[in-house]
């Protein structure tokens, strides 16, 4: 059995891990730890209090006694560390957390990883890491770092110190790099589920800027997917772009929400840009595609249609998570158990 500590599983990119591996695999543990902040919800994993493969622990990794009491109760062998503050609008109005969760949090797990003798530390890190690219070119695994937010310079450092503890103390570890990722249970202050729930309620959608900033979305569960690759193929040692090879401009998704859900482009309202807003990423994805044989599964039109769906379908989960209703009554039902 593979026994893994999942943190930041209640979040939106790893409740869809735990979600996938749940589901798929039959021979794994996952305990999740998770310090349940406004992003992170238990809402997402409902369904799952009694799963004999899950166990989820309210915590903070920056705990570093409460992460090595749960390596050793629970034979840990691998750290799959998904926990961040991960809201570039955050990170320019208050830093700091970004500095003691993103930072501090990933060194106090790798620092239990080495000293614990785990067979992997794998590190969810951003495309963001790469700063900025113009009308052409795509980010590989070589392209040097120049993170432009405090989000992302608090990532990039996070990498850094993963790849320092490879290098001082051989700690086996993976960094992947993925684009900006969609679908069901993202948090409504990030920009696809943001407008979906502005639209459904006939507000405005605010568009940063001229709208004409580049994303490269992938679906949730195509990341999920590739993390779970690597972690049963990948190298020791190797960084892999994963991203969807689907860029498109922020207006062209905005303007995809309104046709879906039938609301008028009126609604688009351009305001102010974002500080220091990174232009356009584009992930080249050769290396994970060739070499773990990874490629996404879900096209744009089929992952926004599903999204879409979804968060009309789950309302309640919207207004719940915004307003933070029924977050005690399901810690309850996960702690007191
Ligand atoms: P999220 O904000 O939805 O979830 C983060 C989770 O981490 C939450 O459940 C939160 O409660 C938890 N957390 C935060 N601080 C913690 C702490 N100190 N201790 C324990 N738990 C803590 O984020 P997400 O979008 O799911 O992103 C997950 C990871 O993937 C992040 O590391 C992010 O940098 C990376 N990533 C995100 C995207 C994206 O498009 N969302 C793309 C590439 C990489
Ligand atoms: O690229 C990966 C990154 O993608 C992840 O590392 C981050 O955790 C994740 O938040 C995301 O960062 P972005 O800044 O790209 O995502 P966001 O959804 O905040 O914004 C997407 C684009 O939409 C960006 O160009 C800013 C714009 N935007 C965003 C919001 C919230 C708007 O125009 N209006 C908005 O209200």
């Amino acid at each position: 059995m593979k026994r893994i500590l999942v943190t930041g599983g209640a979040g939106f990119i790893g409740s869809n891990f735990v979600r996938m591996v749940l589901a798929e695999e039959k021979d794994c543990l996952l305990v999740n730890l998770d310090n349940l902040t406004y992003a992170g919800n238990l809402e997402n994993l409902a369904g799952f209090e009694n799963h004999p493969n899950h166990k989820f622990i309210k915590g903070d990794i920056c705990d570093g006694p409460l992460v090595e009491k749960i390596i050793d109760s629970h034979k840990i062998e691998v750290i799959i560390n998904f926990a961040a503050e991960s809201h570039v609008d955050r990170s320019i109005s208050a830093p700091k957390i970004f500095i003691e969760t993103n930072v501090i949090g990933t060194l106090t797990l790798l620092e239990a990883a080495r000293d614990k003798k785990l067979k992997r530390f794998i590190q969810i890190s951003t495309d963001e890491v790469y700063g900025s690219l113009g009308a052409e070119g795509k980010f590989t695994e070589e392209t040097s770092l120049h993170p432009n937010s405090p989000y992302s310079a608090s990532k990039a450092s996070a990498d850094h110190l993963v790849q320092a503890f490879g290098h001082t103390w051989g700690l086996p570890y993976n960094i992947t790099r993925c684009s900006n990722n969609y679908g069901p249970y993202q948090f409504p202050e990030k920009m696809i589920p943001l407008m979906i729930n502005n639209a459904l309620n006939d507000k405005e959608l605010p568009v940063y800027g001229d709208g004409l900033q580049v994303r490269d979305w992938l679906y949730a569960y195509d990341h999920c997917k590739a993390i779970w690759m690597v972690l049963t193929k990948g190298k020791p040692g190797e960084i892999y772009n994963i991203g969807g090879c689907n860029e498109k401009r922020n207006l062209e998704v905005v303007k995809f929400i309104l046709e879906r859900l039938k609301k008028p482009e009126s609604l688009i309202r351009h305001i102010t840009d974002r500080l220091g807003h990174d232009r356009r990423y584009a992930i080249d994805a050769a290396k994970i595609m060739s070499r773990l044989r990874w490629k996404p599964t879900v096209s744009f039109e089929e992952g926004m249609a599903k999204t879409i769906d979804w968060y009309l379908a789950n309302q309640k989960w919207l207004k719940n998570v915004v307003s933070g209703n029924y977050q005690k009554y399901y810690e309850q039902m996960y702690l007191n158990r």
